[in-house]
């Protein structure tokens, strides 16, 4: 079975957008997932198809009507669907690889990209929708953010990455950065490759990656070096 995602826009023609193109274009073609992008103002009955209107308690700005976007996802999901809601928002958990190789290994998923203010936060409720960030800046609308979401899970994908191994390696998946990687040039602007990476020596090489995606991890991100070290004393 593979990975279905729906995705609910005032501005669908975003997608599939990049996801047409290189490794999660060609799996889309060979059918390892698909993708449906709804407008949203399909589902106004309003005269002027209103999808927003003033806060309630006043302020500035638009809120997305929980009615319309209630239609529309009733649309799409119906109550046998078993795809996650997600709803993308700043206010969200923020997403980490965990989260997108739980996705990846469901059925796939519905994905309300928010606008404006926010959405009627009845609508949230009523719906369970699992508010997702991408991190701690706001975008104009919840659409790039369901493109990079998107992203991160089909690679995932069985059958996807050619090279299953790379994925092993990558930043996260051990709890760490990735370590530095080069290639050819042997020299550049007098800058050498490492000596260790060109021993040969399979364990020396292992040990030095290791030391490297620590030492980066530390210094870049004490919040993924704690919870290494929780794991694992040392
Ligand atoms: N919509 C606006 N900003 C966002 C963010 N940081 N993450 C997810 N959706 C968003």
């Amino acid at each position: 079975m593979s990975f279905r995602a729906t995705v609910l826009s005032l501005y669908p023609e975003m997608f599939p957008g990049p996801l047409d193109l290189s490794l999660a274009g060609k799996a889309r073609e060979a059918g390892l997932w698909s993708l449906e992008a709804v407008q949203i103002r399909d589902f106004a009955t309003s005269k002027h198809r209103n999808v927003d209107d003033t806060p309630a308690g006043g302020g500035a700005g638009m809120v997305m009507r929980a009615d319309v976007l209630a239609r529309a996802l009733d649309h799409v999901a119906g109550p046998q669907d078993a795809r996650p809601k997600l709803l993308m928002s700043p206010r969200g958990r923020p997403l980490d690889q965990g989260r997108v190789r739980q996705l990846a290994t469901g059925p796939g998923a519905v994905i309300l990209c928010g606008r404006f203010e926010g959405v009627d936060q009845r609508l949230i409720e009523a719906r369970a929708l699992e508010e997702v960030s991408i991190g701690d800046y706001v975008l104009s609308g919840g659409e790039p953010a369901a493109l990079v979401l998107l992203d991160a899970v089909i690679r995932l994908l069985p059958g996807v990455m050619g090279n299953e191994q790379s994925g092993e390696e990558e930043s996260f998946e051990g709890g760490l950065l990735e370590h530095p990687q080069y290639t050819r040039p042997q020299l550049f602007e007098e800058r050498p490759i490492p000596e260790v990476l060109l021993s040969g020596n399979h364990a020396k090489i292992a040990a030095w990656r290791r030391a490297e995606a620590e030492r980066l991890t530390r210094e870049r991100r004490p919040d993924l070096w704690a919870a290494y070290r929780g794991d694992k004393p040392v």
